[in-house]
């Protein structure tokens, strides 16, 4: 029996890797480093900081940690910029039934995700009467794969972590999951996330029952 369900964020409910790379490209032009959209794949899931220090290696750069808080800052003011004009039209094909489907069915929904902007996006959203717990990225210390952001959500439901299915988009973030003892569900590419117990290509057209029943058959 299924007692929660524990979604991601960014790429899962919505794509706003599109929204981090512009606000990082800006960056990245403006010191002078080449950051490519390959390059933004490392970003997924990843925190800002841990962000910030992968591009300025990419570039070579070194910086003392007070001039990388200022350059993370500006980076959040753009990337800010971008969020709040963003819309309900923005919640990615499906999530919003799904999400309606798993509490008619009194399974608890949580937000477990490393962005400190996730309150502001459910709220551009208008889903964040969808969830009864929000672990976002002020709430945790340890990043993904760290299980902490998906124990801190089961523990807000008072789930058991094997009752527990994570949605994520990022290798780091099955991880997490698998480390909390919970099944992962990976949304996107099945070869990238070969380490998920079942992989999604979305939320379009599924069903909790159905998706329950897959995972069921994948697990057992
Ligand atoms: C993750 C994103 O969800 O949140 C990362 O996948 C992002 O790309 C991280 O860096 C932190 O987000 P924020 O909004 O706190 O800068
Ligand atoms: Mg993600």
């Amino acid at each position: 029996k299924i007692a929660a369900c524990l979604f991601d964020l960014d790429g899962v409910l919505v794509d706003t890797a599109r929204y981090h790379f512009l606000a990082w490209k800006k960056l990245a032009d403006e010191l002078g480093i080449d950051f490519t959209l390959e390059h933004n794949e490392l970003l997924k899931g990843v925190s800002r900081m841990d962000s910030l220090d992968i591009i300025l290696n990419i570039g070579n750069l070194q910086l003392s940690q007070e001039k990388k808080n200022a350059l993370a800052d500006q980076k959040n003011q753009v990337y800010l910029e971008y969020i709040l004009q963003m819309n309900e039209e923005e919640i990615l094909p499906g999530v919003k039934d799904f999400l309606t489907a798993l509490r008619k069915l009194g399974v608890g929904v949580a937000l477990g995700s490393a962005s400190k902007n996730a309150p502001l996006i459910l709220e551009r959203l208008k889903i964040g009467n969808l969830f009864d717990a929000v672990i976002d990225g002020t709430k945790v210390s340890k990043a993904k794969p760290d299980p902490e952001v998906f124990l801190k959500g089961a523990e807000a439901l008072a789930a058991k972590p094997a009752a527990c299915i994570v949605f994520e988009d990022a290798i780091a973030g099955i991880e997490a999951a698998r480390n909390a003892g919970m099944m992962a569900v990976g949304v996107g590419d099945p070869q990238t996330l070969s380490r998920a117990n079942l992989v999604i290509s979305g939320f379009r057209g599924l069903t909790p029952e159905h998706l329950f029943q897959q995972i069921n058959e994948h697990t057992t």
